[in-house]
């Protein structure tokens, strides 16, 4: 199920320019490979999000070629920093070129392993943390990330509406992640939570 109308989706992506060549070069790559990236509606609302909450240090969890990770520290200065996480060493060298490449002014770190596990290595609170991990894992995401991030800090969550699959009878284990992780950052008394349809759902959540 489509989140919203294709034509909708049209309009909004033709709305929202992609004002920067690296941009344009890893959409590219994500349409070559089929790989699912936020796309530049969510990545500027996460350009817009870093900027608001005047984020130093980003958790980008599941990175993939970088894409999510390139938009928010396009949005940091440079006494920024921003740690990319990925199962995949490729996807993780990728995106360091493309970092190489870019006119990114923060620092980067990039974290080849489970995100999760790399929590307990990693020191210090977070400013902001995007979270678009394997579905499964998100309720594990939601028992780590809240105490890790400052307060008035910002955990963001793509594909909480998981292709309507939410709505749906008989969740899979992937759909069920989702699930208890959305229910749960409405019922966390440390976080406050919406959901905005764009897309496949992003839901954003203030740490109190
Ligand atoms: C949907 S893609 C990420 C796309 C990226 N956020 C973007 O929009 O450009 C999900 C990625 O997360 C990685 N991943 C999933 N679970 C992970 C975990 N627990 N730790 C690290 N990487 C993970 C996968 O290898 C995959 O590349």
């Amino acid at each position: 199920m489509e989140i919203t109308h294709p034509s909708i989706d049209t309009y909004l992506e033709r709305l929202h320019p992609s004002e920067d060549p690296i941009l344009a070069e890893m959409e590219e790559e994500g349409n070559r490979r089929n790989f699912p990236i936020i796309g530049r509606v969510v990545g500027r609302l996460l350009f817009q999000l870093v900027r608001l909450s005047n984020a130093r240090r980003i958790l980008d969890m599941g990175s993939g070629f970088g894409y999510s990770a390139y938009w928010m520290a396009l949005a940091l200065d440079a006494d920024a920093e921003i740690t990319l996480t990925d199962f995949v060493d490729e996807n993780l060298k990728q995106a360091q070129e493309y970092f190489r490449r870019g006119s990114i002014r923060c620092t980067p770190h990039f974290y080849a392993g489970d995100c999760l596990a790399l929590l307990d290595q990693l020191e210090g609170e977070f400013d902001f943390v995007f979270n678009d991990v394997e579905k499964e894992l998100y309720p594990e995401v939601l028992e780590k990330i809240p105490q890790r991030l400052r307060s008035g800090g910002v955990l963001v969550t793509d594909n909480v509406l998981w292709h309507g699959k939410v709505t749906e009878p008989d969740p899979d284990e992937a759909t069920l992640g989702v699930l208890r992780y959305t229910a749960g950052v409405f019922e966390h008394p440390n976080l406050f939570s919406t959901v905005i349809p764009v897309r496949d759902g992003v839901s954003i959540s203030l740490r109190r």
